[in-house]
């Protein structure tokens, strides 16, 4: 296992074409494109890593993976009333379908079906303690107090994020945000700022695979449907692609960050800034692609 990680970062290392760091969120601008950190967390808890595994990063959309798990955890199968399963073909920050399917998102990991989820975990408490019991979710799955919220990042999404701002209002218009709008708005900004390591990451994703010295957070049940959602979903318009060339659940972030599910196996947590055409991290895509073939991991 190590043997292959190593290779991984090397190759990494080695390429010129790295992908283009996100600058719509001018905090992300800011990251060294040159870096690249990979973790496996196995199901028995043992750790391999590689390159910079240890450095924390801004996760962005792989949040979408624990707010869903904690949204379900508050309302149940409830939130499928309010938020499709299927994938949308379009970018993540598309408006288009909301009109055409009366502001209900196609799934829970675009940015309009993730600020349903957001509204959901958030009902009947402040941001501050919607936020804190995410947090909470995301240190108790990888066993680490260390976790944190980076407030630059936060301020510097919600001064530019008028996208997210169209998405809230649009579904607001549907009534299909309960709370406040800018409430809601702040809080999944908020929640896109979390920082982790790669390690951390990896570790956190155990939820999603039966790992027996965890604390269960997630049914069997719930944990196969986030699986399958991240599967179909969790690359946007680019999951068809990554489903052929990885064949495993997985969940990007702008952020170049990626979790990965080996169901019964592995979580793997990749970092590399530069993204693909479709936002994913496109040596992070690269390197799994690599590792699937490798350790023969495939679910197909
Ligand atoms: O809402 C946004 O645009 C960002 N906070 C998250 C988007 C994202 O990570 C898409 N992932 N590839």
């Amino acid at each position: 296992m190590q043997s292959i990680l190593d290779e991984i970062a090397e190759r990494a290392r080695m390429t010129r074409q790295k992908g283009r760091v996100a600058d719509y969120i001018p905090e992300l601008a800011k990251i060294d494109p040159d870096h690249f950190g990979m973790c496996i967390a196995t199901v028995d808890g043992e750790c391999f890593s590689a390159g910079d595994a240890d450095i924390p990063f801004s996760i962005q959309s792989v949040s979408k993976v624990f707010a869903l798990a904690l949204a379900l955890g508050r309302v149940g199968d409830a939130i499928w009333h309010r938020v499709g399963r299927e994938p949308s073909g379009l970018s993540f920050d598309s408006i288009l379908l909301l009109e055409r399917e009366d502001g209900v998102p196609r799934n829970p990991f675009i940015n309009a079906g993730a600020l349903v989820t957001t509204d959901t975990y958030l009902t009947a408490s402040s941001p501050r303690e919607a936020l804190a019991s995410l947090l909470r979710f995301v240190r108790t799955a990888c066993d680490d107090e260390g976790i944190h919220i980076n407030e630059k990042v936060a301020a510097s999404e919600i001064s530019t994020g008028h996208r997210n701002f169209a998405l809230a209002h649009y579904l607001a218009s549907c009534g299909n945000l309960h709370n406040e709008v800018n409430k809601v708005l702040g809080t999944y900004c908020h929640q896109c700022g979390i920082e982790m390591t790669c390690r951390q990451l990896a570790l956190a994703g155990r939820f999603l695979i039966d790992a027996p010295d965890m604390p269960r957070l997630v049914s069997p049940d719930r944990r196969r449907r986030i699986a399958s959602l991240m599967m179909t979903c969790g690359h946007y318009d680019g999951s068809g692609d990554f489903a052929f060339r990885v064949g495993l659940p997985g969940k990007s972030g702008v952020g170049g960050g990626i979790l990965v599910i080996a169901p019964g196996r592995a979580a793997i947590a990749v970092w590399s800034p530069g993204l693909n055409r479709y936002g994913n991290s496109k040596l992070g895509t690269e390197a799994m692609e690599f590792f699937a073939k490798q350790t023969g991991w495939s679910v197909f």
